[in-house]
């Protein structure tokens, strides 16, 4: 894998336009394959857009811009992709589809090229069992929007052969991407650990202990987040944060911990899907802001430690399943989803005693699975150790 390798990308939508973005602007000569003719134009109009605002901005020069643009080809038949070395696809979330689509590439592509699907919440595994050679998939998760957000994660299947993971990482860091190895887990990391952000606060909420912005305004200015979850929601859209919830939460075979809730399912019900309908946890219409309120410090700062703590708690119970190494899970926390400190370090200064008292008195009092601490946030609270040294 080097510049020379020529990257191909299945499906042309919000994401594998991104991919298609990063790796000609890294220099690589780019094959991006939609079976929907008019998305593939639409995508080549929004790039040539994007990279004029680029020029305007002075962040390119025109003529990088035209250079960008031409190491780009658009093709509608994914026999074309033959020569790629490295395919990437981001293609609708559907296994089956997915699948489909690897039994076709695995015969296009030459016997050493890679193929890399960018799924969220699918099985790198079961992707790759449709394939002859399962050990040249990996699952390469860019984060939205892929031009920007520095993480990927990557994730190898069952099958994947650790040179390919090493080649694909060496491939990926050289984006200027920062890389965090994650097990085939459900949400791999970001998507699994992020679950309590949304779904405590929620839960907050649907408790009437405090109302939208309340909740956002604690998390914002105790917590340290740059949105508050029902801005960030509203933000990713209500729809979408719903499938992602209820997917790990199947996954996971129902465990309880990811259980979705209902305030947000009546949410899409009523397409409330947020910004992008006008409406969500707030209103948009007529160009109105999130309301920011004045709260109560001391209910500001237990709502920040009950959702931190659960988040803390993912996060060391990823670390005592082997989802991810100590540095790639805090990584992954403040390069793809933005978070003030990576949670481990985090769970640190707090200290890991008082982690396991927020947990332990949500775990008496509602008597709820959802509340059980890691078994190693408690032996490590026992043995009074630190993550960092
Ligand atoms: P999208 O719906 O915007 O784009 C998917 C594209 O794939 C469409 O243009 C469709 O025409 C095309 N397509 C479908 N079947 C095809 C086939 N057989 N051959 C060629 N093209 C085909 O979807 P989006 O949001 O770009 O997501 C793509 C993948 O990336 C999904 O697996 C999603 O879970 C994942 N992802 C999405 C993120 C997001 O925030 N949107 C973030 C990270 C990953």
């Amino acid at each position: 894998m080097n510049k020379q390798t020529i990257i191909g990308v299945v499906g042309s939508g919000a994401m594998g336009s991104g991919i298609a973005q990063v790796a000609a602007t890294q220099g690589h000569q780019v094959m991006v394959v939609d079976k929907q003719p008019e998305i593939l134009e639409n995508a080549k109009v929004k790039l040539n857009a994007v990279l004029n605002r680029l020029v305007e901005k002075g962040k390119i020069s025109s003529d990088e811009a035209a250079e960008i643009e031409g190491r780009i080809t658009w093709v509608t038949n994914i026999d074309e992709l033959e020569s790629c070395g490295f395919v990437i696809e981001a293609v609708v979330e559907d296994l089956n589809v997915k699948q489909a689509i690897f039994k076709q590439l695995d015969v296009i592509v030459a016997p050493g090229a890679i193929l890399a699907s960018n799924t969220s919440s699918l099985s790198i595994t079961s992707i790759a069992a449709s394939c002859e050679k399962p050990e040249r998939v990996i699952g390469v998760h860019f984060f939205n929007p892929a031009p920007l957000m520095p993480l990927v994660e990557i994730i190898p299947a069952v099958q994947t052969d650790p040179e390919v993971v090493a080649e694909t990482k060496t491939l990926v860091d050289s984006w200027a991407k920062t890389t965090v190895l994650a097990r085939d887990t459900p949400g791999f990391i970001v998507n699994r650990i992020a679950r309590p952000f949304y779904g405590e606060a929620i839960r907050i909420y649907e408790e009437g202990v405090a109302e939208y912005a309340a909740i956002d305004h604690a998390l914002r200015t105790k917590g340290g987040f740059r949105m508050g979850p029902f801005e960030l929601m509203d933000f990713i859209g209500n729809d979408v944060n719903y499938a992602v919830t209820e997917t790990v939460f199947r996954e996971f075979f129902y465990d309880p911990r990811y259980k979705p809730s209902f305030t947000q399912k009546r949410m899409v019900e009523a397409k409330r899907l947020g910004r992008k309908s006008g409406k969500g946890y707030y209103d948009y219409s007529n160009g109105r802001l999130v309301p920011d309120v004045v709260v109560d410090d001391a209910l500001s700062t237990s709502i920040t430690e009950r959702v931190v703590a659960m988040l803390m708690n993912e996060a060391i119970d990823a670390l005592f399943l082997g989802v991810a190494s100590r540095d790639d899970l805090d990584l992954a926390m403040t390069k793809g989803v933005n978070y003030p400190k990576g949670l481990l370090r985090w769970a640190d200064e707090w200290g890991l005693e008082k982690v396991l008292d927020i947990l332990e008195k949500l775990h008496h009092e509602y008597g709820e699975d959802r509340y059980r601490p890691s078994p190693l946030l408690r032996r490590m609270a026992a043995n009074k150790q630190t993550f960092y040294p």
